[in-house]
């Protein structure tokens, strides 16, 4: 075993391409309870990047690895008197540091300790891209549509950003329960990919109104449920098109990210349809479900969000990999309009679990 290995270190609170920086630093030891896991893959997801600018719903102590939310990787070795794992075998750990209770350090290093309470061993079937991505986005799209809003099938479900990597998820999660999707895009370019991937309907903001479009396509029963991770007034327009007695989770932000004009962090919503016709607002965060959800229970979701991944309900669009001395490049991708998949740190040969050779960058 290496006595040193590289992480990604964010020294402060800041902008990530300038407070990020590579460093060598001990392998850990695993205490009672603890795993030592060499990282094989890990995301980099928008609230990574919001963690480190201070604008996320925690602010770790810095300096802080970077990397919040997930990896794949193998067991190395194991703390004192702890049991239900084996040295070699392969495991998704979900980090929620936010919340109290079992813990995982920062993901985007080449070995890292966890409490195996967060951990969920996968098979070798499931490529080291789908693996490193399986415990966030599609265990929130699981989470909203069968938990938060138990959306029943032949009912409506409105999202907003049904291209990223969650809406993809809940289009292809609401095709299998016989649920029918209504799918608001900002791009043109987005809406026969949505159709092809099964999307019912696609509203595309850039050529139609919102409001106007959900009427006509619900008729005048309108949509109950929607889920929304815009905020600013595409959130708005969401609640205003929703049915009386109609509820919105609200799970993201993505309107909002970059700004720091408070004006622009807010969801305008429209006080009268809100009061007269008795419509539910509401918040999700995957990491206080973690917290208010015992680690059986969850490890319970996660594996049955691995079922669907492993029966081809789910297919979690493969990841962009990117060694991590690249990351000021992998960093900007996150963030860019119309990235495409997600850019991932790939440790080892940049080889996918599977044998097959992943995309060097
Ligand atoms: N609350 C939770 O626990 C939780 C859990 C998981 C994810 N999330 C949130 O879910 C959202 C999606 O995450 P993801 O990883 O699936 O994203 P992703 O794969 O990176 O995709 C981002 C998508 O958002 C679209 N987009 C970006 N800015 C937009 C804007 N201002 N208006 C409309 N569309 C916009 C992009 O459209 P283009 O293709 O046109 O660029 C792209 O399709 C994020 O806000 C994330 O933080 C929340």
């Amino acid at each position: 075993m290496p006595e040193s290995m590289r992480a990604l270190v964010a020294d402060k609170v800041g902008e990530p391409a300038d407070v990020l920086r590579l460093e060598s630093r001990p392998v850990p030891t695993p205490a009672a309870g603890q795993a030592l896991i060499r990282v094989k893959a890990t995301p980099i997801h928008a609230s990574d990047l919001h963690v480190i600018r201070g604008r996320y719903g925690f602010t770790p102590e810095f300096p802080t690895v970077g990397g919040h939310m997930e990896c794949v990787g193998r067991v190395e070795a194991l703390g004192p008197d702890t049991e239900g794992l084996t040295i070699g075998e392969r495991v998704v750990a979900v980090a929620v540091p936010a919340v109290p209770g079992p813990h995982v350090a920062g993901t985007w290093q080449e070995h890292l300790v966890a409490d195996t309470r967060r951990l969920l061993s996968v098979s070798g079937d499931l490529s080291d891209s789908s693996a490193c991505q399986l415990a966030v986005n599609p265990l929130t799209a699981l989470l909203l549509v069968t938990r938060e809003l138990d959306v029943q099938p032949g009912e409506w479900l409105l999202q907003t950003a049904a291209g990223s990597t969650v809406g993809r998820l809940i289009i292809q999660l609401c095709g299998h329960l016989g649920i029918r999707t209504i799918n608001v895009v900002r791009r043109r370019d987005a809406v026969a990919e949505i159709k092809a991937l099964g999307g019912d309907e696609v509203i595309c903001t850039e050529d139609e109104d919102l409001l106007q479009r959900v009427a006509e396509i619900a008729g005048p029963g309108g949509v109950r449920k929607a889920v929304d991770c815009v905020a600013g007034p595409v959130g708005a327009q969401v609640s205003q098109a929703l049915a009386p007695g109609g509820k919105v989770v609200v799970y993201g932000a993505l309107s909002t990210h970059r700004q720091t004009d408070p004006a622009a962090l807010t969801i305008p919503l429209s006080a009268r349809s809100l009061i007269y016709e008795t419509k539910t607002v509401r918040g999700f965060w995957l990491n206080r479900w973690f917290g208010t959800t015992s680690a059986e229970d969850a490890l319970h979701a996660l594996s049955e969000v691995r079922s669907l991944v492993a029966d081809e309900v789910l297919t979690i669009p493969q990841g962009q990999p990117f060694p991590l001395e690249r990351f000021a490049v992998a960093i900007a991708l996150a963030e860019a309009p119309a990235h495409g998949t997600k850019p991932l740190f790939v440790f080892d040969d940049g080889r996918d679990n599977d044998g097959s050779q992943g995309v060097r960058r």
